[in-house]
């Protein structure tokens, strides 16, 4: 049986009624990725109702869609009670038909990086099955879960949170044999006030974890303490840890970065596997030890692991490297907190030709958050060019010596022509900032440089 989902299965896992037998071979949530064979989910969003978008699915040749109120559609519907509740019946079913061994993957920063290398390493090894971009949210999970091929041999789930009983929630759909935590850092602080309330909510991770099933922590974490309390305190008896440190059971023997990326060396549950990343950074091979430490503890193979990591490349908006006009673009436009700051700005440090810093606020810190902006500072020693835009990175702006900055706006759009006219070839860009910073714009800007 190759397909995802019959209609007679889905019918039974959500309890609803097909207007027609169908097969499909993937789920979709927005109508305009539908393709032939897609399940159409017509699921109400914050501001949009799914159901608004049917013929727009059937258009692009959807197979079927999942409905919980009356529509007009140009092909079989499925009709539920509430659609949210079903897509999380549906994950209910996929993992309960599933014999894949599953991990779920949280913390502050790296759960996308993780789960990509563990899609290389376990792909490695046999059918996997991962969450989709970062779908890690009440939709994300469920959707993802939902997804899982009946004959997957690995899942990889991510398990993202911004409050307390969010983790709670979702984890019994992914049900894990595993469960890693990447770190623990100041995001969402607006939310949590603190990091140990930030490890407290990312343990929650622990109360789905199958029994007896190992929980892998961040050695090197200041709050590795306090996880591992926590997850004794959930009746978790099998506890792992990645890192630097010599108790690691994951261990970083060796780190140097090469003109590709990283080069690591580890030792993995005792075996010695060497390692070589396209992508550069102490987080990047953190996380790749987060991912070689799971697929041991897996029982995996993890020299194979190891080698397939070789065709790991910096994520869209997470380190990719752009090059126009001769300048160096590296684009961590995707997400920022006081953590990844210090990782990209340990990166900018080293890189060729004229160090350019473009920052942009790091949002959801809470009280903290002008402090913590100003902090940035002492991370900022080798950036020859600083620009910083937003109301919170004024902060910075002001603890930076005078002759520091080179540029302040109040949003990224009008900082971007600033940066754009500064910018010549050889230079390094950084670009970084939280989601909402929006500062893709100065990427462009640079991009559209007029005769660069
Ligand atoms: N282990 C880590 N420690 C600190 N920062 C990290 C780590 N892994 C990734 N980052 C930073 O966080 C950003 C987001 O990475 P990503 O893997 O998408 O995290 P998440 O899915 O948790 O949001 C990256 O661009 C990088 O700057
Ligand atoms: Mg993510």
């Amino acid at each position: 049986m190759s397909a995802l989902w019959t209609s007679d299965e889905i019918e039974r896992a959500t309890l609803g009624k097909a207007s027609a037998p169908f097969e499909v071979k993937n789920l979709v949530l927005d109508s305009r990725k539908a393709t032939a064979g897609s399940l159409y989910l017509a699921v109400k969003g914050e501001n949009k109702d799914g159901h608004d978008f049917i013929a727009s699915a059937f258009e692009n040749k959807a197979a079927a869609a999942l409905v919980h109120k009356p529509v007009d559609a140009a092909g079989p519907v499925l009709t539920v009670a509430h659609t949210q509740r079903a897509l999380e019946d549906l994950a209910r079913a996929a993992r309960a038909r599933s014999i894949a061994k599953v991990v779920a993957v949280t913390g502050s920063a790296g759960k996308t990086t993780t789960k990509e290398m563990l899609k290389l390493a376990f792909g490695a090894l046999g059918k996997t099955h991962v969450s989709g971009a970062s779908f890690n949210n009440h939709w994300g999970v469920p959707f993802s879960v939902a997804s899982l091929p009946r004959d997957a041999a690995f899942a990889v789930f991510e398990i993202g949170m911004n409050h307390f009983g969010e983790i709670r929630g979702l984890v019994p759909l992914a049900k894990p044999h595993i469960a890693v935590i990447t770190t623990i850092a100041p995001a969402h602080l607006e939310f949590f006030g603190n990091c140990d309330a930030i490890a407290d909510a990312k343990s929650e991770i622990f109360e789905g974890l199958l029994l007896g099933g190992p929980a892998l922590l961040p050695v090197d974490s200041p709050y590795c303490e306090r996880l591992r309390t926590r997850a004794k305190q959930l009746g978790v008896t099998n506890i792992l840890t990645f890192g630097s440190a010599a108790c690691a059971d994951g261990r970083l023997t060796h780190y140097e970065e090469t003109a590709e990326g990283v080069r690591i060396r580890a030792e993995i549950l005792g075996k010695a596997v060497d390692a070589v990343i396209g992508a550069p950074g102490k987080h990047i091979a953190a996380n790749a030890l987060a991912a070689l430490t799971t697929v041991g503890v897996a029982g995996g193979d993890v020299v194979t692991a190891a080698a397939a990591l070789k065709d790991f490349a910096a994520l869209k908006g997470r380190g990719e490297r752009i090059h126009a006009h001769g300048v160096e673009i590296i684009d961590e436009s995707y997400n920022a907190n006081p953590a990844s700051m210090a990782a990209a700005l340990a990166l900018l440090a080293k890189a060729p030709g004229r160090k350019i810093a473009v920052l942009g606020d790091m949002l959801e810190m809470g009280p903290e958050g002008p402090a913590l902006h100003a902090g940035i500072a002492s991370h900022l020693a080798s950036a020859d060019l600083v620009f910083l835009c937003g109301a919170l990175m004024r902060s910075l702006y002001d603890a930076l010596p005078a002759d520091r900055r080179h540029g302040y706006a109040v949003n990224s759009k009008e900082l971007a022509p600033l940066v754009a006219a500064a910018v010549k070839a050889g230079d390094t860009v950084l670009v970084k900032g939280s989601n909402g910073s929006r500062m893709g714009a100065v990427i462009e800007a640079i991009k559209a440089r007029a005769g660069g």
